[in-house]
């Protein structure tokens, strides 16, 4: 069924992530240029269920391409995830003739989608999380940036390893998935990398390949950690009392979300960004938008919500062949 869309609501939620606001931007005025109103809601799913929102137009999204976070601002709304979170949202739409939403996050965000389209409100996922762990997409904006903002942290601390003649083990975030340890640890060289998805041991995969390293001659070593897969600073204790070499704790931390979009972020959020405002002006809803081998695509929720992707696992072999 074709719907009659005049007014939408856009949204981001959950972690922000470097390249929102490029979506934001090509929402809002593809929206108004198909002839549609755009309501901008605050603070994600919270601000539509407090029914905070404002008119947006073509000049309210200027000079926001290249800044990082969302001007939206975003939170993780707990009361979204019930009925009557949803409910509340529901009639806050119903209430100020807002059609359809659009919702930029990651996968609570696709969640939260797939309840408001349930409740009536047809709704379109943008995947948006620096993790770039949601299921049905090749790519989450705001992934690129943040490689390559932990990629700049770690050569740092690969100067000051390299003069000290240290260990440097490096925590960076993706929560419970390894694909920002994983890249970025073969981007920077590091010589073992620990993801969740890849059980590890640290003797044969750390305290090993230092000891054997050390006898080659390198005298400095990275070591990159999931957050989902252990806390550096154990894993740093460990090194230091098995082999007795000096070695550092660093946690990246909330750096990682911010800074200036790369160009693939701001490309990438640009095209999904139209996709998501085209899809509506068409009168269809409930669908996430998404990147596959390369292209914009768009699946049912439904179907989104059970897609699964893996990360391969070869690259953590490929990883020691070259870091030794
Ligand atoms: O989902 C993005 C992310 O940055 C994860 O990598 C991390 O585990 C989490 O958000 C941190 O969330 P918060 O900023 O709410 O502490």
């Amino acid at each position: 069924m074709s719907l009659n869309i005049k007014t939408i609501g856009v949204l981001t939620s959950g972690g922000d992530a470097p390249g929102m606001n490029a979506a934001i931007r090509a929402v809002v005025r593809t929206a108004i240029f198909k002839g549609i109103k755009v309501m901008g809601f605050t603070r994600g799913y919270t601000g539509l269920i407090k029914g905070e929102f404002s008119e947006m137009n073509i000049r309210s999204v200027s000079e926001i391409i290249h800044r990082g976070g969302t001007v939206l601002h975003t939170s993780r709304c707990l009361e979204f995830k019930t009925t009557a979170g949803v409910e509340k949202a529901r009639d806050i739409c119903n209430e100020n003739g807002i059609d359809a939403v659009v919702a930029i996050g990651g996968d609570g965000t696709m969640k939260g989608a797939k309840n408001l389209s349930e409740a009536g409100i047809p709704t379109i996922l943008i995947p948006a999380t620096i993790d770039n762990d949601v299921g049905c997409s090749d790519y989450s904006i705001g992934f690129d940036t943040a490689l390559n903002t932990a990629m700049l942290m770690i050569d740092k601390l690969r100067d000051t390893a390299q003069s000290h003649e240290r260990c440097s083990v490096v925590e960076v975030m993706g929560r419970s998935s390894g694909y920002l340890a994983m890249t970025t640890g073969i981007a920077c060289g590091a010589l073992s990398i620990l993801i969740p998805e890849v059980e590890f041991d640290v003797d044969r995969d750390i305290i090993d390949r230092m000891l054997y390293t050390q006898r080659t001659g390198k005298r400095h070593f990275i070591v990159v950690v999931a957050e989902g897969s252990g806390s550096a600073m154990e894993i740093a204790e460990l090194i230091r009392a098995k082999t007795g070499i000096e070695t550092t704790a660093t946690i990246l931390g909330h750096v990682q979300r911010g800074g200036s979009p790369t160009l693939e972020d701001r490309y990438i959020a640009s095209l999904m960004g139209v996709r998501a405002a085209e899809l509506l002006a068409e009168g269809i809803g409930k669908r996430a938008v998404v990147m596959k081998h390369g292209q914009i695509m768009d699946f049912d929720i439904d179907e989104a919500l059970n897609m699964r992707k893996t990360i391969d696992k070869d690259l953590a072999v490929l990883s020691q062949k070259i870091s030794i």
